[in-house]
């Protein structure tokens, strides 16, 4: 997505070979518009697919995630990381080991927010290591479920998330995936949306 690639060149810091920054329209700031034109394309793509629910993993998932499901006229379910009081035993949960954060979480979906028969679209603003799209796609297929389309805003290419959801069988789209960020400078590979 053209729109995504643009404000990724002009306004994104790589802090390494393997962090990209984007916090003045994603991860820290938001820009609600640029969300919404992404939510469009996004339900664009997958207009004849069926999606019954969108998810997204929290925290900044959920600005583009929204759109898309405002878009598609299905609901979005946010995935937690952690359980709390008010989500009771009645939960399906799946481990994630966190290699940018070294940390592990529970993701954690609520039974009562997935349906068997339910085709959902998966919805996050990176794909790194692919380890909480995996336990994601785990807990949609636990409640009945079936994974349509992982898309990630941002898709980090020479990271090797997309080859293992794609070696477990799921289609992965990207709105702006990144081929390398040495040098300081992102290069970008051409973008399925
Ligand atoms: P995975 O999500 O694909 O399994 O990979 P990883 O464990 O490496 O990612 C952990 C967290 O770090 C995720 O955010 C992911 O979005 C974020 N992340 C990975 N690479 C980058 C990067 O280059 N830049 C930025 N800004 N973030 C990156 P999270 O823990 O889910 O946090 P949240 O921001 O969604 O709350």
């Amino acid at each position: 997505m053209q729109e995504l690639i643009q404000r990724i060149s002009e306004e994104a810091t790589v802090l390494s070979d393997t962090v990209l920054k984007v916090d003045s329209f994603l991860n820290h700031q938001v820009d609600p518009l640029l969300m919404e034109s992404i939510g469009k394309q996004i339900a664009e793509k997958f207009k004849t697919s069926q999606i019954t629910k969108v998810f997204t993993i929290e925290s900044s998932g959920i600005a583009p995630a929204v759109f898309t499901a405002l878009h598609l006229g299905v609901q979005l379910v946010i995935l937690k990381k952690s359980s709390s009081k008010t989500l009771n035993g009645d939960v399906y949960q799946h481990p994630v080991i966190s290699y940018t954060k070294n940390t592990t979480y529970e993701l954690t979906l609520s039974k009562q927010y997935i349906n068997r028969g339910d085709n959902v679209l998966i919805v996050d603003d990176f794909l790194a290591q692919g380890q909480a799209g995996l336990a994601a796609a785990k807990l949609v297929e636990a409640g009945g479920g079936k994974v349509v389309a992982f898309v990630s805003l941002i898709e980090k290419s020479f990271q090797k998330g997309k080859k293992l959801l794609e070696e477990k069988g799921y289609k992965v789209c990207s709105l702006a995936p990144v081929a390398s960020l040495e040098n300081g400078t992102v290069t970008f590979l051409e973008a399925d949306i």
